[in-house]
C-alpha cells in the first residue's frame, strides 16, 4: 500500500504529458555573463519639469539604479537638444520671432548702444543672420517701426503684433519679425543658450546619481553643415521637427568646427563654463562628473556622408573634449551608434586605428536593433519580435569577429532594444493592445540571453518615455509610443519596465548560465535559462515566446518563489507567487524568474537510485519510504 502510494506520488509530481519539461544541469556552467543591463532615456517634452509626469519619470528611472543609463538629446525636439540653435554672427546681432511673442536686442556685452539697424522686415523674411531677405510679404513699416524702438537703445524689447506695424500686411499668412543690428562699440554675438537643456541634464544626472552613465548630446547644429533650403525649426520647445538634421557635408572639413561645439558643451557641464568663439566667457557653475561620453547618434540615418566623415567627427570630438575639459584622458568615449543594419559592415573602417589620427581611443562602439511586427493591434504577430532577434544576433556575431580581430579592447554597447509597432506617429493610430507591452518585455529578455552568451558588455532598453498624440504641455505629437517603458500618462513603468528591473535585479554581471533543456510537445514555445547568481542562488529565467499559454514542468521547484510580468501582473511590477506544485502555468509573452530551492546533494538522479534499492530491500522500506517522505515535506516547504 505505502509502495502503491510512493509510486503514484512519484508519477503525479513529475509527470505532465501536455506540459513542456525543463531539466537544468546545474553543474554545467554554459557561460558567465558579462552583460550590463540598462537603458535609453531619451530627451522630450514629458521630461520637462513643466511635465504633469514628470516627478513620477525620473523616480521610475531613479528606481532602476542601473550603470551605463544612457541620455540622448535626440534631434525632433531641437530647442531641447541644441544649445546654440544660430551660428555665431560676428559683429551683427539678429533676432527672428514669430508673430504675437518678444524679440529682444542688447549691446550689453560691449556696454553699448544699438547704432545701425541693418534689417529689419515683418511678414516672411527668409535666410539666416548677414544673409536676410525680404520675403513675398514684408511690412514696409519694419523699418521705421524698428528704428523709433531701438536704435540708441542698450536694449529694446519688441512684441510683435499688426498694429505696431499699422496693420496686417498679409491676412492669413504667418507672420515673423526678423531684425539684424549692430552695437557701438562694436560686439561679436553668439547665441549660446542652455535654458531648455540644463533642468534635462540635472534631472537626468541626478536620477543616476551613484551610476555611470552615458552622454550623447547627439544633435548637432544643422549650421555645421551645407545647407539646402530649409525650413525655420520651431519656435516652442515642445514642437516636433522631424527635418531638423539637414546638410551632409561640413562647412568646417577639418572637423574643427564640430568639435569644438560638442568641447564646449562638455566644458559647460564639467568645468563650470567655456570661452566662446569671440573669447568671451560663459559661466554654468555646473560641475558634473561625465565619465563616458558618446560621439553622435545614428550617424547613418542623419547627415550621413559616409564612415570616413564620421571617423573624422569623431576624432575631432574626441581632440576637443580632451583639450578642453579632460587633459588627462580619464573619459571613455562611444562611438558610431548606428541604427541602419545595412551599414553594420562599417565597424571595419572604424574600428582600425590606422582610419583615425594618432591617440584617439576606440573605447566603446555601440549599435541598435528594433523589431517591427507586420500589425500593429494583432498579437500573434508579435511572435515576428523572436525570429527577427535571431536574425539580428547573427548580425551580432559578424560585428564580434570584425571587433576581436581589430580592436579586442573595444568594449560594445548594444544600446537601443526594442520594438517599434507600424504607424507609430500617426495621430491617428490605433491604441496599443495591452498585451503587446507583455509581448516586448518578452522580445528584451529574450535578446538578453541571446546577447550574454556573446560577451557583449551592456545592453540597453528603448526608451524611457514615448507617447501618442496627447493633448498635455499645449498638444504633443506622437513620439514612438511604442517603445516606451513608462505609461505616458503617470510616469508609472508598464511590462518593459518591470521586466526590464526583473532581469536587472536578478542577472548581474557574474551570473554562471547553466544548461537548460525544454522538451515536450508545446515546443519551441518556452525559451528557458537557468542561472546561479549572487550568492549561489538558483535561478531560471523563462519566456513565453508565444501568443498562447503552456504548462511548464520544473523539477523539484514546488516550494519555489516566482516572479512573473505577465498579462495579470500590474503597474507595481512582478507578482510573485510560491509554486504549488512542479508546474506553472506561463501565459501568452510571460517573462519568469524562479528562485530554486535545491535539496543541497540528492539530486533527482539519486532520488531515483535510492527508490530503486528500497524497492528490492523489503526490511528498510518502510523506515526509508517514511523517511523519504518527511524529506520531501520538508524541501517542499523550505
Ligand atoms: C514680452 O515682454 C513683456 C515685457 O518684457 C512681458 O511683459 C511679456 O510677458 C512678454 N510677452 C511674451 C509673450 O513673452
Ligand atoms: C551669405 O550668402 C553669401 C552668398 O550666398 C555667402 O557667400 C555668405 O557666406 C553668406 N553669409 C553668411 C553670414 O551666411
Ligand atoms: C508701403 O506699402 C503701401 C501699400 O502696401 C504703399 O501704399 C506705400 O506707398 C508703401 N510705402 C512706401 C514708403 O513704400
Ligand atoms: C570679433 O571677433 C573677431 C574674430 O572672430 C575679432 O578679430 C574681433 O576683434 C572681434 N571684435 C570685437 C569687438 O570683439
Ligand atoms: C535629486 O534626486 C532626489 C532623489 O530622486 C530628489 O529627491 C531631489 O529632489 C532631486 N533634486 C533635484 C534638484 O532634482
Ligand atoms: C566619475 O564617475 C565614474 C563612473 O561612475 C567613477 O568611476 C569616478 O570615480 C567618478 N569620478 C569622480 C571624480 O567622482
Ligand atoms: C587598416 O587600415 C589600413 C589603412 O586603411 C589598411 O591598409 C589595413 O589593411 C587595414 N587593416 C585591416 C586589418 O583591415
Ligand atoms: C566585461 O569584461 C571586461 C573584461 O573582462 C571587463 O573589463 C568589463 O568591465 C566587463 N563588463 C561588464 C559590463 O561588467
Ligand atoms: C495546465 O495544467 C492545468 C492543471 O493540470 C490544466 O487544467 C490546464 O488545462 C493546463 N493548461 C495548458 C495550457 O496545458
Ligand atoms: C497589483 O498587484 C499587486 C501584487 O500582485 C497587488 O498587491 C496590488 O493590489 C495590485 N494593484 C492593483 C492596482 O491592482
Amino acid at each position: 500500500m505505502i509502495r502503491l502510494s510512493l509510486i503514484i506520488l512519484f508519477v503525479v509530481d513529475t509527470c505532465y504529458s501536455d506540459a513542456v519539461i525543463v531539466t537544468i544541469d546545474w553543474n554545467d556552467i554554459t557561460h558567465t555573463s558579462n552583460t550590463s543591463l540598462t537603458l535609453l532615456v531619451v530627451e522630450n517634452p514629458l521630461l520637462r519639469r513643466e511635465s504633469p509626469i514628470h516627478d513620477t519619470v525620473f523616480q521610475s528611472l531613479n528606481q532602476l539604479q542601473t550603470d551605463y543609463t544612457r541620455f540622448l538629446t535626440w534631434y525632433p525636439y531641437p530647442r531641447l537638444a541644441v544649445a546654440e540653435l544660430e551660428p555665431p554672427s560676428g559683429l551683427s546681432q539678429c533676432k527672428n520671432v514669430p508673430y504675437l511673442s518678444n524679440l529682444t536686442l542688447t549691446c550689453a556685452l560691449s556696454g553699448g548702444r544699438i547704432n545701425k539697424i541693418e534689417f529689419a522686415s515683418f511678414g516672411t523674411p527668409t535666410g539666416t543672420c548677414g544673409n536676410y531677405t525680404i520675403g513675398q510679404c514684408h511690412s514696409n513699416k519694419t523699418m521705421s517701426v524698428i528704428r523709433k524702438l531701438c536704435l540708441f537703445r542698450r536694449i529694446c524689447t519688441v512684441y510683435v503684433t499688426n498694429d505696431l506695424f499699422d496693420g496686417d500686411p498679409c491676412p492669413g499668412m504667418n507672420k515673423r519679425l526678423a531684425v539684424q543690428i549692430t552695437c557701438y562699440p562694436p560686439q561679436n554675438n553668439t547665441y549660446w543658450d542652455f535654458t531648455t537643456l540644463d533642468p534635462l541634464v540635472e534631472d537626468f544626472l541626478n536620477a543616476t546619481q551613484g551610476h555611470s552613465s552615458i552622454i550623447d548630446f547627439s544633435t548637432q547644429p544643422r549650421w555645421l553643415y551645407t545647407l539646402p533650403a530649409i525650413d525655420q525649426y520651431p519656435d516652442s520647445d515642445d514642437q516636433v521637427d522631424w527635418n531638423y538634421p539637414a546638410g551632409i557635408e561640413l562647412i568646417d572639413k577639418t572637423g574643427q568646427q564640430i568639435g569644438d561645439y560638442y568641447g564646449r558643451l562638455a566644458a559647460w557641464y564639467t568645468k563650470g563654463g567655456f570661452i566662446d568663439e569671440y573669447g568671451r566667457k560663459h559661466v554654468s557653475n555646473h560641475y558634473y562628473n561625465i565619465s563616458i561620453w558618446e560621439v553622435l547618434n545614428e550617424v547613418d540615418f542623419e547627415h550621413w556622408n559616409g564612415i570616413e566623415q564620421y571617423t573624422l567627427i569623431y576624432d575631432s570630438v574626441v581632440e576637443s573634449v580632451r583639450k578642453m575639459v579632460d587633459p588627462e584622458q580619464n573619459i571613455k568615449f562611444v562611438g558610431l551608434s548606428l541604427g541602419n543594419p545595412s551599414e553594420f559592415t562599417k565597424f571595419s573602417y572604424f574600428l582600425n586605428s590606422s582610419n583615425h589620427r594618432p591617440n584617439i581611443p576606440l573605447d566603446w562602439i555601440s549599435y541598435h536593433f528594433y523589431a517591427f511586427p507586420t500589425s500593429r493591434t494583432d498579437p500573434r504577430t508579435y511572435e515576428q519580435f523572436f525570429p527577427q532577434t535571431d536574425v539580428f544576433v547573427e548580425k551580432v556575431k559578424n560585428i564580434e569577429t570584425i571587433r576581436r580581430a581589430l580592436s579586442p579592447l573595444t568594449r560594445t554597447t548594444i544600446n537601443e532594444l526594442g520594438v517599434i509597432l507600424p504607424d507609430d506617429n500617426n495621430p491617428n493610430a490605433e491604441a496599443i493592445p495591452l498585451i503587446y507591452w507583455n509581448a516586448a518585455a518578452a522580445a528584451f529578455a529574450y535578446i538578453f540571453c541571446q546577447l550574454a552568451p556573446l560577451g557583449i558588455d551592456v545592453i540597453g532598453s528603448s526608451q524611457l518615455v514615448g507617447y501618442p498624440q496627447l493633448s498635455v504641455l499645449g498638444g504633443l505629437s506622437p513620439q514612438f509610443p511604442s517603445v516606451a517603458l513608462l505609461d505616458w500618462n503617470t510616469g508609472i513603468g508598464n511590462a518593459r519596465y518591470w521586466t526590464l528591473t526583473l532581469l536587472h535585479s536578478h542577472f548581474q554581471a557574474g551570473s554562471k548560465a547553466v544548461r537548460t533543456d525544454v522538451s515536450g510537445v508545446a515546443q519551441p514555445r518556452i525559451y528557458a535559462q537557468a542561472w546561479v547568481c549572487n550568492q549561489q542562488k538558483h535561478k531560471l529565467l523563462l519566456i513565453n515566446t508565444k501568443f498562447g499559454e503552456v504548462n511548464v514542468t520544473i523539477e523539484n521547484s514546488a516550494g519555489s518563489i516566482a516572479w512573473i510580468v505577465d498579462k495579470f501582473s500590474n503597474e507595481s511590477g512582478a507578482r510573485s507567487l510560491r509554486m504549488s506544485s512542479d508546474t506553472l502555468l506561463i501565459t501568452e509573452y510571460a517573462v519568469v524568474v524562479i528562485e530554486l530551492v535545491l535539496p543541497p546533494s540528492i539530486t533527482f538522479k539519486t532520488y531515483l537510485s535510492i527508490l530503486y534499492i528500497l524497492w528490492f530491500d523489503e526490511n528498510s522500506f518502510i523506515v526509508a519510504a517514511a523517511l523519504i517522505l518527511l524529506f520531501m515535506i520538508y524541501y517542499k516547504k523550505s
